[in-house]
């Protein structure tokens, strides 16, 4: 055969396929989220996420020392709640002697050479599983907006106050980013970054992260505020906002049934893109793996680096340990 161009000559040696390997997956682009709980020497496996667990703040701090030794250098931090301490309020969410807040602190007084982000929003701590104020009536329930940023706003304050890095916004509610970033910015914390979660879609794939936490709805569902899977257009809406209210980072959550979106932000916002790779994406490939199904360590790979292919900068994974491990 006459073939001027054969594509297969750069694919010819592993020297030569890495030559041409057009991205990278470094452990210094993931983010590992961990769940704290209440105790002492408490270690709960997620079920739904074999290989996650729930610690206390005890062996919270072992596990991060072992990440940082592994290179790992950013965490995000979710707080399981005793049913106790919920209220319709949140109220715990910005209770400076809450689990929460001291183990923000004594995170960064530990280590104070990572990253660490904080989540703000109020489905931790509401009685209601509900990511904002709940207000019901005779024609049902509605999520407050406004009256969400206030209690917002005294979280992310108490997360900057106890040394926070990056404050993540999970929530959806409507100019929340300009809100909080304001509000830093008169107290004193200007050098606090904001990652919004820009474009988050009313996803069954939180799955598993509601078991973590026991914080699914108790009645409704989140699609008054979360993003209808059916949209992309609406992304570029809430990219444009979270940008002009002052976001450092853009994320897409869910990541891998949303890389058309990270693309999309990617091309179209000179900001770092990040792709929240989810639980229920988690549990996917742990599932299939433990049946022999498919190669799971492969496909980790894989799908971590269809995030970045697609323009993730940084990706939010439960998997960032092991991917640390593969790299010793
Ligand atoms: C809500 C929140 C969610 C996740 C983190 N914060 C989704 C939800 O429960 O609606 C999901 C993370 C994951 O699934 O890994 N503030």
């Amino acid at each position: 055969m006459d073939l001027l161009r054969r594509p297969r000559r750069n694919r010819k040696s592993a020297a030569i396929r890495d030559l041409v390997q057009e991205n990278t997956l470094s452990v210094s682009d993931l983010i590992l989220p961990m769940f704290i709980v209440e105790g002492e020497g408490v270690k709960s496996e997620v079920a739904s996420m074999p290989g996650v667990y729930r610690r206390s703040l005890d062996l919270l701090l072992e596990e991060i020392k072992e990440c940082v030794d592994l290179g790992m250098k950013a965490f995000d931090l979710f707080p399981n709640l005793p049913e106790a301490k919920k209220d319709k309020y949140a109220t715990e969410g910005h209770n400076p002697d809450g689990l929460y807040l001291r183990a923000i602190a004594e995170i960064k007084n530990k280590f104070p050479e990572v990253a660490l982000m904080t989540d703000a929003a109020m489905d931790p701590y509401s009685s209601d599983g509900h990511d904002g104020l709940v207000r019901e009536s005779a024609s049902g329930i509605e999520i407050l907006n406004d009256e969400t940023l206030e209690i917002l706003g005294k979280m992310a304050l108490a997360q900057a106050r106890a040394g926070a890095d990056i404050i993540g916004p999970s929530d959806m509610m409507d100019g929340r980013v300009a809100y909080i970033r304001e509000l830093l910015d008169s107290e004193g914390f200007a050098h606090v970054s904001i990652m919004a979660y820009t474009a988050k879609y009313a996803s069954a794939f939180y799955g598993p992260f509601r078991d973590a936490l026991d914080s699914a709805p108790r009645f409704g569902d989140k699609k008054t505020y979360q993003m209808n899977p059916a949209n992309s257009r609406e992304a570029l809406v809430e990219a444009e906002l979270d940008y002009l209210e002052g976001a450092d980072f853009l994320m897409v959550k869910p990541a891998l049934a949303y890389l058309d979106i990270i693309k999309l932000l990617n091309d179209n916002f000179n900001v770092p893109i990040a792709a929240y790779n989810i639980s229920g994406e988690y549990s996917m490939i742990k599932a299939a793996a433990s049946n022999g199904w498919i190669d799971g360590e492969r496909a980790m790979l894989e799908v971590l680096m269809s995030m970045k292919r697609a323009g993730a900068k940084v990706i939010l994974t439960y998997f960032a340990k092991e991917v640390a491990l593969l790299n010793q």
